[in-house]
């Protein structure tokens, strides 16, 4: 069953979503001595990862392990590369020590045996391949991760990631898949602004057909942190 927080705006999202991960790690670490937690692109949780950046340490982070919901396919220097957002915002700090930082290699000359090395690799780390906590956005076209409607990635039933195409450059990506998702503890939405507010009432509508819609855990949590205009509440209501 999916829980829905709205919050009044992309600052209050950010510091809702430390606070949830933060929770998370700390239940994980005491359950299995690890965390591991995977982070959404796009540009809407780069914020939360400012706030993870104030917030760790070393110290605090030294069993976490960082995997990537999704990457397009370019070397990591390239503006586009999710990675490479993540870690100008806070993996570049070092809280997370760098073998425990999962990268899924966007500039790999084959994506499928790139889909295919990752997910064996998730796999052997991640305990009973279920990551504690996944981290995803919302496009406006209902699109997570790089799972967008009508691609071949989207009904991936048994490969943990998949080469992917999007309608938009960098067309070539790489992604957790359907089954990857639906293993984790908790799956957290990050949405924020008025654009996302259609895709946001399709991904929650009950028998909803986007492709957000179809991130439903097995046996875990489903949390979606919205802003108000995404929720589309008007001001002051
Ligand atoms: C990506 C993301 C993608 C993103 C949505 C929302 O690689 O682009 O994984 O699923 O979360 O497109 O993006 P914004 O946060 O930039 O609106």
């Amino acid at each position: 069953m999916a829980s829905v927080r709205t919050v009044p705006d992309a600052g209050a999202l950010a510091r809702a979503a430390l606070a949830e991960i933060l929770t998370r790690a700390e239940r994980a670490l005491a359950e299995r001595g690890a965390f591991h937690l995977a982070l959404a692109g796009g540009s809407t949780p780069r914020a939360t990862y400012v706030e993870l950046a104030r917030a760790t340490s070393r110290a605090r982070c030294a069993r976490w392990h960082v995997w990537f919901g999704d990457e397009r396919c370019v070397p990591p220097e390239d503006p586009a590369s999710n990675y490479g957002m993540a870690r100008a915002a806070w993996l570049g700090q070092g809280a997370v020590p760098d073998e425990h930082v999962h990268r899924l290699r966007g500039e790999a000359l084959d994506p499928r045996a790139e889909a295919a090395r990752y997910g064996a690799e998730l796999a052997a780390v991640v305990p009973e391949g279920r990551l504690d906590l996944v981290l995803l956005g919302l496009g406006a076209d209902g699109h997570t991760a790089s799972l967008f409607p009508g691609e071949a990635a989207l009904a991936e039933t048994s490969a943990l990631v998949s080469p992917a195409r999007a309608p938009v450059a960098p067309t070539e990506r790489l992604t957790l898949t359907l089954p990857a998702l639906n293993a984790a503890r908790a799956v957290l939405f990050l949405v924020a602004g008025p654009d996302k507010a259609p895709a946001l009432a399709a991904a929650l509508a009950p028998a909803g057909t986007v492709p957000a819609a179809r991130v439903r855990p097995h046996d875990g949590e489903l949390l979606w942190l919205v802003d108000r205009d995404a929720a589309g509440t008007p001001p002051g209501a």
